[in-house]
């Protein structure tokens, strides 16, 4: 029985999202063990899809019995997480206010004007450029916005930073524990691992709570990408938590079944390593599956680094949970602006160990990463 039944969803997505093996990938690594992907970049016809539509298909229907006319939510400048919103609400009618604070120190001239926020806009969401640095906490900018839409008469709906510590963010990927569980008896192969990309926390706190009740919540390795990993942490903990209580999983989870390596963030978060980069290539070019420089490409470089140094014993079948966010790619392009013509050489250098180098000239202006 699924532990979301009681729960109402507001279907956004297709429905089960599709898993496929990635035999070249596998290859390049060496076939020892043996990759998939869970392709939740596709899982939508709005705006692109993404991650938080599993959220926000447990959210909307809240936002509706509240009778809000407006989302207001907030995220970066390239934020996957108020497209999203701004998609959803554009899809229920309401209106949308979406806070986009500076937390990348990237410095690419169309970086405010292509991909995310340019979808963002155009579904008529009232996009608002503040110039706060990175921070998933509660925003004083976010709280302005809430107010704003009350001065103006309307009626707010509120959503945290990439829908997480919203008491039912957690829900979306519960069901994906689930669903990936219906999919490999139907496969016949039961997954090892499974990767996945954290930041605001809800994804992986889900799929903690979700896998716990399969007793394999420690095989979800989340990668961190905010360069924040004790914050991060602490908020998974407190999701994982809530989410727990809210579904009756009938335990608590222990500590160490949250497990987040936070080798991959560096330099910076919204800043993509070398080995970052040339992990988004090896992806691209063995599989076409298009990665970020702000998530899935460094999860991918977490999968490629640790399956390279022998983490996952052999044979292993591995599952990384791509969750989108390839139209923040549109603002990196200087870094791949003479790819193509270097193939080989970028296909040798991805074959070397992924060093901790970075040859972005701001570099030693980026804040301290790890404490
Ligand atoms: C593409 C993508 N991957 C991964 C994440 C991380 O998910 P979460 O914020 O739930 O930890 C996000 C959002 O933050 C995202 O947009």
């Amino acid at each position: 029985m699924s532990l979301l039944e009681k729960f109402e969803r507001y279907p956004l997505t297709f429905g089960a999202t599709p898993i496929e093996h990635l035999p070249r990938l596998s290859a390049a690594l060496g076939n020892k063990v043996q990759i998939y992907a869970k392709r939740d970049d596709c899982n939508s016809g709005l705006a692109l899809g993404g991650n938080k539509l599993r959220k926000l298909e447990y959210i909307i229907p809240d936002a509706i019995a509240s009778g809000a006319d407006t989302l207001v939510s907030i995220g970066g400048v390239q934020s996957n997480h108020t497209r999203m919103v701004a998609a959803a609400a554009a899809k229920i009618g309401m209106k949308c206010v979406v806070v986009q604070e500076k937390w990348v120190p990237h410095h690419d001239a169309v970086y405010d004007r292509v991909g995310n926020i340019l979808m963002t806009r155009l579904m008529g969401a009232d996009s608002r450029l503040v110039d706060n640095g990175f921070d998933i906490g509660i925003r004083r900018s976010w709280e302005d916005a809430i107010q704003s839409v009350k001065d103006a008469g309307g009626k707010p709906y509120a959503i945290p930073a990439g829908a997480s510590v919203h008491k039912f963010g957690g829900l979306g990927y519960v069901g994906f524990a689930e669903e990936v569980a219906a999919q490999e008896a139907e496969l016949g192969l039961t997954f090892d691992y499974i990767v996945v990309c954290v930041v605001t926390g809800s994804t992986q706190a889900g799929m903690i709570v979700g896998f716990a009740a399969q007793n394999r919540a420690n095989r979800v390795i989340g990668i961190d990408a905010s360069g924040t990993p004790a914050q991060t942490r602490a908020q998974v903990r407190r999701i994982v938590d809530d989410t727990a209580g809210l579904v009756g999983l009938g335990r608590s989870i222990l500590d160490d079944e949250i497990v987040i390596n936070p080798d991959y963030a560096y330099p910076a978060y919204g800043v993509p390593s070398d080995a970052t980069n040339d992990a988004i290539r090896l992806a691209a070019r063995t599989e076409a599956m298009i990665t970020d420089p702000v998530y899935e490409g460094k999860s991918m470089q977490g999968l490629i680094d640790l399956a390279r140094k022998g983490f996952f014993s052999e044979g292993s079948k591995i599952l990384y949970a791509h969750l989108g966010g390839a139209p923040a790619i549109n603002g990196y392009s200087y870094y791949y602006k003479d790819d193509g013509a270097d193939r080989e050489i970028v296909m040798a250098n991805v074959k070397s160990p992924l060093a901790k180098t970075n040859s972005d000239p701001y570099a030693a202006n980026y804040p301290p990463m790890f404490p």
